[in-house]
């Protein structure tokens, strides 16, 4: 038995062939419970997806327990300590590409600006604690015109979400296993707003706020690099698959990775002032960048 470890506190232990993991406190009871059943489904209906293969007897997942195959991951090691290869260049683009693929084959058409709502609320309510987290006047203006400026674009035309479907909800590389012959997401997130689908920019805003996320945690420019780097894969062989089917997800893209630089200042992981107050710089440069200049501005950031 191995203890394993992830950002969310849960409790993980890997045997010969399963990884258990165990939520802790309420809501990380209820977030494993939410994985959980959104593996589940995903492996009863879409038996090729990119998610790991999820073995358990049934009602494990509301005691907020997931039991996952082992993914032995030689690369995945490599691809943290800044190894570089085609080989590995290839696994990164094929993980995002088959998750997108999964997306874009499953989509529902729907054509209202709920996510972005729904984005709206988190933004407000994470701005407020975070102002309480840090408590200084100039990062308070600084989010507040962000919440502002926020209010007038979920109104956009371009925040209609033409499609919701499946979408992983943190697929950054500590969530991305890789060997030489497979590929397997973990640790989804499952639910939003109450639904197994959500808008694909979501996904695509995940990756595009790693490195600012990264560069305020305080990690080594050598890192952050890489980080940037790799999301940089991510992003272009997700959007690609897309874009073909909707030309403004990158704009939502930048939408969500405004919103989640800043729900992400209340996580704990940054603790400075002024690293929070470059995050909201950023976010308020993507957040204009929207309707400006649309995806485009999204990957030259990046
Ligand atoms: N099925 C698995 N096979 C191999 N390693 C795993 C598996 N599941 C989790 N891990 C390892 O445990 C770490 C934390 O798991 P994860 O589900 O991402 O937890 P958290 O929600 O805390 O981020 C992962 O980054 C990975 O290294
Ligand atoms: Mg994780």
């Amino acid at each position: 038995m191995l203890r394993l470890k992830g950002g969310s506190g849960a409790f993980l232990i890997a045997g010969p062939t399963t990884v258990v993991k165990i939520g802790r406190g309420q809501s990380g009871r209820r977030k494993v419970r939410h994985e959980a059943d959104f593996l589940r489904w995903v492996q009863d209906n879409h038996p090729h997806s990119p998610f790991v293969e999820v073995r358990q007897p049934f009602g494990l997942g509301r005691l907020g327990v997931v039991a996952t195959r082992l993914v032995h991951a030689p690369s995945a090691r490599s691809l943290a300590s800044g190894g570089e290869s085609r080989l590995l260049s290839a696994h990164v683009t094929t993980a995002a590409r088959s998750l997108a693929e999964l997306g874009v084959a499953q989509r529902q058409l729907c054509g209202d600006n709920r996510p972005a709502l729904w984005g709206q609320d988190l933004l407000i309510r994470r701005s407020r604690l975070a102002e309480r987290i840090f408590d200084d006047s100039f990062l308070r203006r600084s989010i507040r015109s962000l919440v502002d400026r926020c209010s007038t674009t979920t109104k956009k035309d371009l925040m209609v979400s033409p499609f919701r479907s499946v979408i992983h909800g943190d697929p950054h590389l500590g969530n991305l296993l890789l060997t030489d012959n497979e590929i397997a997401w973990i640790d989804p997130r499952g639910y939003f707003d109450g639904q197994r689908i959500f808008d694909p920019a979501y996904d695509l805003g995940k990756i595009a706020h790693e490195a600012a996320l990264v560069r305020a945690m305080g990690a080594s420019s050598s890192e952050v690099r890489r980080v940037e780097r790799w999301g940089r894969v991510l992003f272009g062989s997700y959007e690609r698959c897309w874009a073909a089917v909707d030309s403004t997800v990158a704009n939502r893209a930048a939408y969500f990775a405004a919103v989640n630089l800043v729900s992400a200042l209340t996580f704990g992981h940054v603790q400075s002032a002024p690293a929070a107050r470059e995050m909201v710089d950023v976010a308020r440069n993507l957040m204009e960048t929207v309707d400006v200049h649309g995806g485009a501005a999204v990957g030259t950031w990046l």
